[in-house]
């Protein structure tokens, strides 16, 4: 069973921890996006290529558009007067710069060719099952061992100082002179998030200012990329995002649907909506890109780390170059002295990849700790203990320190809490008593801290409540609850009487929600405003307040207080360049130190020596991710990370068919996620230290760092228990029947 996270509050009044949504989403409560039915709804429904790349000869919509019921049929034939949004890493806003449905060209299999609106659901579904096109196919290649891959060194594609190769001391040189080495390439395949609710919106058009009702990470990159697309004054445009059923970085940015739907809304006149299929989701939106790592890590005699190369390859589309950002965190891991980091892309036929949960971090950890516990095996020491000996205080890349790190505690308790001290050092030497094979690993994880600009809107009312809007999005990681403790804890006020306003451009910005930024950013605004607050309340800057007794004392209603924050080092320019939809990240680097969150994982395999099935019968995580914000949210965070490492090292992979293009298994039947049975027990904990050098509040982020590591200390609990190393994710039985049948 889990521990009850240790809250290190223990000094103030016991406050409730719950969820504080948890009611409106269990008993339906809680709207998104598409779940609204305005009167007048029309129902879209996309039809999509079927050739890897080409151009459209003949696109023939007649049949559908005379099935009964459809309002429109909307394709390139229409000449629709639409701009591109620009990638988001690109200097725009959307999921990709490509917007289909404009010109005959194909460029990935899966690319929408017609939008169908219809009075129905059904009539629209029959009616794009009947839009037949002709193609022109042209070659194409969507793996990175495919002929046509164009690969381009990533400074000499996109020289910005955040995206250069990194070149701590000689690592050449040091690696050369390793007594100890390992030299392995690991690859990784492409991945999709697949979140509960499918990617959809609901548009109409008041007037001329157009709604949207999407799930999003980005409200604002919406507004601001819809504008751009038809030509509007982004004040016309109002998106609301009260609930995401789960963003993993999918959900960043403007889709590709959005701007036809808005032009399909404008020319009905009436609402329309669109859920994306989870069939169609595969191709219709970002995923994780295949990546294949070389890693080479030096030791000497005494098990000192002295060199670490680590050079990546990931793929990318011919539009867009998605960026790499995997050396951030290896070369902060450990004490190295000598690093090098080297990263390519490789331009192939899909729609553009783009950032799923930790989405470097993750890929670049188990390719870096898996190269660790083969350094560890090679200089005869125990895996933890070689971990450990390495740590460091500095970063090595900056020379400055960590505003914290308490990585080598996270170890040491979790080691504890697993009970590694039982486990015996040599491959294939554990068995239960049915038999299996038990392997015991380990590995580590960390993630940038970083803080995005960020604005609070504060209402204290005179019947005693408090109203928070903020620059923030809900997708379940719980920011809503965060706040509403944040504010309840600094006000003496019951969490119930506090109201969250998230994801609504019509109250603040709404800079991207990701990069475990998020909740770090918001509290931050939400303090500097409840300081304010307090202020005209008349309040101390400390204690209980009688919100309403204060209130009415004013003579007014209502009191209000806004703050608009920047990171550290942040200027008013990048303050307007956010509020322009775009994001501005403050982090990991910060003048005199640098922040990141950090991780342990401790995991026991069992492989069934006849069938080679692997099980995870339990896992043990210590995070350090700063104060913790909200116990109950925060613990939900690191199991769900978890499982997501579960996930990608035993069953997640977009099946490639280099005949076709596209991803074969477009389906929850064919791309497998773990279920319930998949899991054992996850005991989380937390070192719950306030980083103050970092944050106001001393939160630094814990989404995405939850899930770094898990897969590389499944990885070496597989060769822990069968003596085989796993190199490439995922593992599967026939991996290790291969590997242990192999004479
Ligand atoms: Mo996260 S992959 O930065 O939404």
């Amino acid at each position: 069973m889990s521990h009850q996270p240790a809250t290190g509050r223990h000094d103030t009044a016991p406050v409730d921890t719950r969820r504080v949504d948890a009611r409106e989403k269990v008993t339906g409560a809680a709207l998104y996006g598409t779940d609204l039915h305005p009167d007048g709804l029309a129902h879209a429904v996309l039809a999509t290529a079927t050739v890897g790349r080409g151009r459209i000869t003949d696109l023939d919509v007649a049949a559908a558009a005379a099935v009964p019921g459809v309002l429109l049929v909307l394709s390139h034939l229409d000449r629709l007067d639409l701009r591109s949004p620009g990638f988001i890493m690109g200097g725009g806003y959307g999921v990709q710069s490509l917007q289909p449905l404009l010109d005959d060209h194909v460029a990935y299999r899966g690319q929408a060719i017609a939008l169908v609106v219809a009075e129905t659901l059904t009539a629209a579904t029959e009616a794009a099952n009947l839009v037949r096109a002709r193609y022109a196919p042209e070659p194409f290649a969507v793996t990175l061992d495919a002929e046509g891959v164009e690969r381009i060194s990533q400074p000499v594609a996109v020289p910005l100082p955040f995206l250069a190769d990194l070149d701590v001391g000689d690592a050449e040189a040091a690696y050369a002179a390793a007594p100890v080495r390992v030299d392995a390439v690991y690859d990784q395949p492409s991945q999709h998030q697949n979140p509960m609710e499918l990617i959809g919106a609901t548009v109409w058009w008041r007037g001329d200012t157009v709604v949207v009702h999407e799930g999003t990470q980005n409200a604002g990159a919406i507004r601001h990329g819809l504008a751009q697309q038809l030509g509007i004054d982004p004040a016309n445009v109002e998106v609301l995002s009260p609930y995401t059923g789960g963003g993993f970085g999918q959900k960043n940015s403007l889709q590709i649907h959005i701007a036809p739907l808005a032009v399909a809304a404008r020319r009905l006149g009436r609402p329309v909506k669109l859920v994306v299929s989870r069939a169609q989701l595969f191709h219709h939106t970002s995923f994780r890109p295949a990546s294949r790592h070389r890693v080479r890590l030096g030791a000497d005699e005494h098990g000192r780390m002295l060199a670490a190369i680590h050079e990546v390859e990931h793929q990318t589309s011919r539009h867009d170059l998605f960026p790499l950002m995997y050396n951030e965190i290896t070369a902060r891991l450990y004490g190295i002295g000598d690093f090098r980091g080297r990263q390519t892309f490789a331009r192939m036929d899909t729609q553009s990849p783009g950032f799923m949960r930790a989405p470097f971090e993750h890929p670049a950890a188990f390719a870096f700790e898996s190269a660790v516990d083969e350094l560890a095996y090679a200089a005869g020491r125990d895996p933890l203990e070689f971990r450990l000996a390495n740590d460091t205080t500095v970063d090595p890349v900056s020379g400055e320190p960590f505003s914290s790190r308490h990585l080598a505690q996270c170890l040491r308790r979790g080691a504890k809490t697993f009970g590694w001290s039982a486990r015996r050092q040599r491959p294939a030497s554990m068995r239960a008593e049915d038999g299996s094979l038990v392997g015991w690993g380990v590995a580590v994880g960390a993630y940038p801290a970083s803080i995005v600009p960020s604005t609070a809107h504060v209402v204290a009312g005179v019947d005693g409540r408090v109203r928070v809007e903020v620059d923030g999005h809900e997708m379940g990681q719980g920011i809503r609850s965060a706040i509403a403790l944040l504010a309840a804890e600094n006000l003496g006020v019951d969490v119930h009487a506090v109201d969250v306003v998230v994801g609504d451009t019509r109250v603040a910005t709404q800079h991207l929600t990701a990069g475990s930024w998020g909740t770090a950013s918001s509290l931050g605004a939400v303090h500097a405003a409840l300081r304010d607050l307090r202020k005209q309340l008349g309040a101390d800057v400390n204690g209980p307040v009688d919100v309403a007794s204060a209130v009415r004392a004013t003579g007014r209603d209502t009191v209000d207080a806004r703050a608009e924050t920047l990171g550290p080092g942040q200027t008013e320019q990048d303050g307007e360049r956010a509020r322009q939809g775009h994001p501005v990240i403050a982090g990991p680097e910060f003048t005199g130190y640098s922040s990141f969150s950090w991780i342990a994982h401790f995991v026991e395999v069992r492989v069934e020596p006849t069938t080679c099935r692997i099980r995870v019968p339990r896992v043990v995580s210590v995070a350090d991710c700063g104060r913790v914000a909200s116990p109950v949210t925060a613990a939900s965070q690191v199991r769900g990370g978890i499982v997501w490492g579960i996930g990608a090292s035993l069953r997640e992979a977009g099946a490639v068919d280099p005949r076709y293009g596209g991803f074969l298994n477009a389906s929850l039947e064919e791309y497998p996620v773990p279920v319930n049975a998949d899991i054992g027990t996850l005991d989380v904990d937390f070192i719950d230290e306030p980083d103050l050098r970092f944050h106001p509040v001393g939160v630094k982020g814990l989404g995405e760092v939850s899930m770094v590591g898990v897969a590389a200390a499944v990885a070496n609990a597989v060769y822990h228990a069968t003596g085989v190393r796993h190199r490439r994710l995922p593992i599967r039985i026939e991996d290790v029947l291969a590997a242990t049948t192999a004479p």
